[in-house]
């Protein structure tokens, strides 16, 4: 799970989002998918940074937190927070945390498509992913795949390998 992040004049804002895909490698650039609603992607918009936090797994609390129309998320937020090289606000104990800025903006009926070069990464290679599953938010891969899942899986593959 991802939370993105940025900062304004009128405050901190940030989105739990899942709609992220790398796009180039060189030059580094990454793509975030946000609903025109959203008033993190207003500020995304007028700010021209952000950061992408890939959540770690003990961090299901930050998605939901940031998944909630609160007016501000940051005063109940469970994990500290710093200030990346571009003054965007970043959550402690990430998994990797990306800092972009944006330099296009698509408009695609309900959302709005942020295109980013990437200026800065860190990741901590001893953690591991929430995961959004089915419509659930679990802590890692562990919890949430049991046999039953894994045959659905596999048996989904066989099937689309024609066998
Ligand atoms: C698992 C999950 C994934 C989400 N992914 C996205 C997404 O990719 N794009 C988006 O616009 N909203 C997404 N949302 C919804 C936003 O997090 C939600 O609308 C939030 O309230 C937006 O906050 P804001 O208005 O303060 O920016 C997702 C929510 C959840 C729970």
């Amino acid at each position: 799970m991802l939370v993105v992040t940025t900062s304004t004049p009128d405050g901190d804002f940030g989105a739990t989002v899942n709609a992220f895909t790398a796009l180039t490698l060189e030059p580094p650039q990454v793509l975030v998918c946000l609903a025109r609603t959203s008033r993190t992607r207003a500020a995304i918009e007028e700010a021209r940074v952000f950061a992408v936090n890939v959540l770690a797994a003990d961090q299901v609390a930050v998605a939901r937190l940031f998944a909630t129309a609160e007016p501000d998320k940051f005063s109940r937020l469970p994990v500290p927070v710093r200030r990346g090289a571009t003054g965007v606000p970043v959550l402690d104990g990430a998994l990797c945390t990306l800092e972009c800025r944006l330099t296009d903006a698509i408009a695609k009926d309900t959302h709005i498509v942020l295109i980013a070069g990437v200026i800065r990464m860190r990741h901590d290679p001893m953690k591991t992913p929430a995961v959004f599953f089915r419509s659930r938010l679990y802590e890692g891969f562990g919890a949430a795949a049991g046999p039953e899942e894994g045959d659905w899986a596999a048996a989904a593959f066989l099937s689309a390998q024609g066998s």
